[in-house]
């Protein structure tokens, strides 16, 4: 547990910050749109290779939007911190997550969409104040959905409609959503087919959308009903895991404990109920978290 002396924050100042971010979001989604399906991938990440071919494309517009919401962000507050990407996540691990705010952002979390000119794409930034996420932005510009969640306030789908998870209980009731990791290790690829091959048997339907910032969202939305994901980042699941938990859903470690947003581990679903019949069923792929200290929502 950490000593470090508590940040002092009013809802204004959280509101304020929200409105600028959300605004900084929607220019970058222009960006996003301008480049879909036009953007070469630049590499593939060395550290991500053995998670899939997803978590290791790269192209200038995932640098170009992590810039401009950092400049942006950083123009505009001072003392603020980030946890990005392109930036402190690219080594692999997290060394410092301290109680200033602190943005955690995925420029575009979908890159993997965004060069095949899918739409699916979104950008995510969550924010953390005193370790705790209290704020989430998960923003689709193609689509035309803007994801918003405050502390105690609520999701909202573009600014309007308040967001309620649908509730469901029961996989046999449940649209489950999960990836399958294309270029994965052997071990991770075998027990995501497991688990395709579970949800398919015990399910009502199961899809494969991604990414999986907007999976997460989703599940607030009442979209779809659940979705896991092992070996996944904080910047993925920052904002979703606050949308889905306004909206009344659950997030737990696919081991049953409690979330952690440094974990790199999820299940999400529309009820706790639903979370832990998944937990009970899923095999799971178990990757060393990315901070050293446990993280709850
Ligand atoms: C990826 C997406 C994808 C998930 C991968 C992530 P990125 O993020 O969220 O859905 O399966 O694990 O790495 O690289 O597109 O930001
Ligand atoms: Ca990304």
């Amino acid at each position: 547990m950490s000593s470090e002396k508590k940040y002092e924050y009013s809802q204004d100042d959280l509101k304020s910050w929200m409105e600028a971010a959300e605004k900084l979001v929607l220019q970058a989604g222009q960006l996003i749109q301008a480049n879909l399906g036009k953007a070469a991938n630049l590499e593939d990440k060395e550290i991500n290779t053995g998670e899939g071919h997803s978590s290791a494309v790269l192209t200038e517009t995932d640098l170009a939007v992590e810039k401009l919401l950092r400049d942006g962000l950083g123009q505009l507050f001072k003392d603020h911190c980030f946890i990005g990407e392109e930036n402190e996540g690219s080594q692999g691990q997290i060394t410092t997550f301290s109680n200033h705010p602190t943005w955690i952002i995925d420029p575009i979390d979908g890159t993997m969409n965004f060069v095949h000119g899918n739409p699916l794409v979104c950008t995510s930034v969550g924010l953390a104040v005193n370790r705790r996420i209290v704020g989430g932005i998960v923003n689709c510009p193609i689509i035309g959905h803007l994801y918003t969640a405050i502390k105690g306030q609520g999701a909202y789908l573009n600014g309007e409609k308040r967001l309620k998870s649908s509730g469901i209980k029961k996989i046999k009731d449940a649209m489950v959503l999960l990836e399958m990791p294309t270029g994965a290790n052997d071990t991770k690829k075998a027990i995501q087919l497991a688990n395709m091959s579970m949800f398919m048997d015990k399910a009502h339907a199961v899809r494969c959308p991604g990414p999986a910032a907007t999976d997460i969202a989703w599940i607030g939305a009442a979209s779809a009903d659940a979705f896991i994901h092992m070996g996944i980042h904080c910047w993925d699941m920052a904002a979703g895991a606050l949308i889905i938990t306004e909206a009344g859903g659950a997030v737990l470690d696919t081991d049953g404990s409690e979330f952690n947003l440094m974990g790199r581990q999820i299940v999400a679903a529309a009820s706790e109920e639903l979370a832990r019949e998944i937990v009970a069923n899923i095999q799971v792929y178990k990757v060393d978290p990315e901070f050293a200290d446990h993280c709850p929502i």
